[in-house]
């Protein structure tokens, strides 16, 4: 079985920082949407612990709902045609869109999802992402809301897997190279 704590390497983010950063993010978030109707939507699986966190931060009555989309072709994201696993339960033209998300890493699946959304006529959509790695970004996406810019290291934690592992840790941390066999 995985021991979570030798399988680290170094705590990036932690806890009490992530927390903080969310609320953060709630209120100015509280702020630009005061007196709109906003539909926050959550891109599975990474993106639960934040949408768990943000949702009860905000002091909007807001309304939830989940896709979930995977890289098309085995192993690689790099082509950034994206598959949809499953649509929203709800039809977003009028509404206002927030998508959350935990990384923006190369940005393709955020490019790809916000183009996809658009078509569907919404007043608006924007995007809140606990982090992002800038020099991984392969398209430039306008993102509204980051919590933390962060190297270009493997991070996981809070929301973040390597190979469905290691999403349950509260705090962001950097992979040990034993666990990907680098070492
Ligand atoms: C991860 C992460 C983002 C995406 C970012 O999801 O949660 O959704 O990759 O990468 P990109 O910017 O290079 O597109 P993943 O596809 O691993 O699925 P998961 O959320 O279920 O872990
Ligand atoms: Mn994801
Ligand atoms: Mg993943």
């Amino acid at each position: 079985a995985a021991d979570m704590g030798r399988d680290l390497s170094k705590v990036l983010i932690p806890e009490d920082e992530l927390q903080a950063k969310i609320k953060e993010l709630a209120s100015r978030i509280d702020e630009d949407y005061a007196g709109k109707d906003l539909l926050i939507v959550g891109v599975l699986k990474g993106a639960v612990m934040v949408m768990a966190d943000l949702a009860r931060a905000l002091h909007l009555p807001v309304q939830m709902d989940w896709m979930a989309v995977s890289s098309y072709g085995a192993g690689t994201r790099s082509s950034g045609v994206v598959r949809v696993l499953k649509d929203l339960d709800t039809d977003i033209a009028g509404r206002h869109v927030l998508v959350v998300e935990d990384i923006i890493d190369s940005g393709l699946t955020l490019s790809w999802l916000v183009h996809n959304l658009k078509s569907r006529d919404p007043a608006s959509v924007e995007i809140c992402a606990a982090l992002r790695k800038p020099d991984a970004v392969k398209v430039p996406i306008d993102v509204k809301y980051v919590g933390f810019d962060i190297p270009n290291e493997f991070v996981i934690g809070y929301g973040l897997d390597y190979a469905e592992r290691y999403r349950n840790l509260p705090f962001i941390g950097t992979l040990a190279p034993h666990v990907y066999g680098a070492g």
